[in-house]
């Protein structure tokens, strides 16, 4: 019996993951800088990762992460990057709540179209509500978002089944180049969402794109439950991560789901050393070149408080858990506390990886944290953020990735062509299928 193998995305952020990551000798940055991302794309594809991903957001203020401050529309990148490429999957961020279902649907049945078979979509709700300026709306309540979310999840995948599989007969002897009676209207008429169908799209090459979902809050995890194929999550601690995997994957039953349908891919930044002492004073460097004022906005956000009137020296002080970005603001509260950080510790871990796992040491180390998670049943993968790039990408995909080749945790080559057939994943029938 092959042994379960544990799958990486690489987190494409243009200017690498730390805040200060840009400015390292040697990198290679730029959210709109395209050879750059094709570069980087190119070494994950040639260690065999599962994935690209590019996240994204709709408002920016100069104060942004500066791989985030301005960035490419990512589904009109990835179609960029999958003519360059041929493996590896291409997945982005859309919402939910300034988006329509009819045009998801179309653009990611596109994007697997044009690609063989390896896109992938991260839902998202959209946590902060200054995008809602951008869109002449009002921000829906958080449980709200997940509520609208669950209803254009479900259209976006019925839209995918407008065709069956072999509507598109193109029979030039008959003339007849498809089989209308293969061709179903939705007629959706929902609580959010009035959508007729059918797509104007064929079925895409996977059925349906992989669906990512990125909130882990309750009614977050309640929707990965119910209809994601992979979930991305921020997870600082090995006990944390298994408490949440065990969690998530025992809410699946009820939609009479098996866990192997779904892979928990938490957050990873990456540095690696020669030796310890060298990584950690790669960080020290990272760390040294952070200015605070730079890192206060990263953290207020993602606490949903501005801390910054506070001793920087001292420990966080008493506040609530966000509305906005819940479970992320409850992570970084709770780290705070149970490590006792101060407020400058807290900044430089957001400045970082923004509360996710840091992997700072050897190659050998790095893997044996990943196979220990793995192992424990804490993550079915990573999703690795480079600290930047392309130096700690490299080191990973040549250092790193072998070693977990050499344990039999990680393919040594692609086995299969599309995104879902690297993640293990089932093709979804086509509901009239016989
Ligand atoms: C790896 C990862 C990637 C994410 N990417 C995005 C993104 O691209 N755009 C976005 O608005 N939110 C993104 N999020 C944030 C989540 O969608 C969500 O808003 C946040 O985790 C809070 O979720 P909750 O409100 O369910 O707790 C990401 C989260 C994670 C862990």
């Amino acid at each position: 019996m092959t042994r379960k193998q544990l799958h990486l995305g690489l987190f494409l952020q243009g200017a690498g993951h730390h805040v200060a990551g840009w400015q390292m000798p040697g990198a290679t940055y730029g959210s709109e800088n395209l050879p750059h991302l094709q570069n980087v794309t190119r070494i994950a594809e040639e260690a065999k990762f599962d994935m690209v991903f590019l996240a994204d957001g709709l408002t920016t203020s100069p104060t942004a992460h500066p791989s985030m401050v301005a960035r490419l529309e990512p589904l009109t990148l990835l179609s960029a990057l999958a003519m360059g490429t041929r493996h590896i999957g291409l997945a982005a961020t859309a919402s939910t709540t300034y988006g329509e279902p009819f045009h998801t649907a179309r653009v990611f049945a596109s994007l697997d179209h044009l690609s063989g078979g390896r896109a992938g979509w991260n839902v998202v709700t959209t946590s902060y509500a200054r995008s809602a300026a951008n869109f002449g709306k009002a921000h829906p309540d958080h449980d709200a978002r997940y509520e609208i979310a669950d209803e254009y999840v479900s259209v976006v995948r019925a839209l995918w089944d407008s065709w069956e599989d072999d509507a598109y007969v193109q029979d030039a002897e008959e003339g007849r180049y498809i089989d209308p009676a293969k061709m179903h209207v939705l007629d959706h008429k929902g609580r959010y969402f009035e959508v007729k169908g059918p797509l104007n799209v064929t079925r895409p090459p996977q059925g349906h794109p992989v669906i990512i979902q990125a909130g882990s809050s309750d009614p977050g995890q309640e929707l990965a439950a119910r209809s994601a194929d992979v979930v991305f999550t921020a997870q600082a601690t090995l006990e944390g991560a298994k408490a949440f995997y065990d969690g998530l994957k025992a809410r699946m039953a009820k939609y009479g789901r098996n866990p192997d349908e779904l892979a928990i891919m938490p957050g990873a930044f990456v540095l690696i050393g020669d030796t310890r002492a060298e990584a950690e004073a790669l960080l020290e460097q990272l760390q040294s070149r952070t200015d605070p004022a730079e890192a206060y906005p990263l953290l207020n956000e993602r606490l949903g408080t501005d801390v910054s009137g506070y001793d920087i020296d001292g420990p966080l002080p008493d506040i609530p858990v966000s509305e906005e970005i819940r479970s992320r603001s409850e992570l970084l509260i709770r780290l705070a506390r149970s490590r006792n950080l101060t407020i400058r510790q807290l900044l430089n871990m957001v400045g970082a990886a923004r509360g996710h796992l840091m992997l700072v040491g050897t190659a050998e180390e790095v893997a044996d944290e990943i196979g220990a998670w793995f192992e424990a049943g804490a993550a079915d993968g990573f999703n690795i953020m480079p600290a930047w790039f392309p130096k700690p990408l490299e080191d990973f995909a040549t250092k790193v990735v072998p070693i977990l080749q050499s344990r039999g945790l990680f393919r040594e080559d692609y086995q299969g062509r599309t995104l879902r057939e690297h993640l293990g994943l089932k093709r979804p029938r086509h509901p009239r299928a016989t």
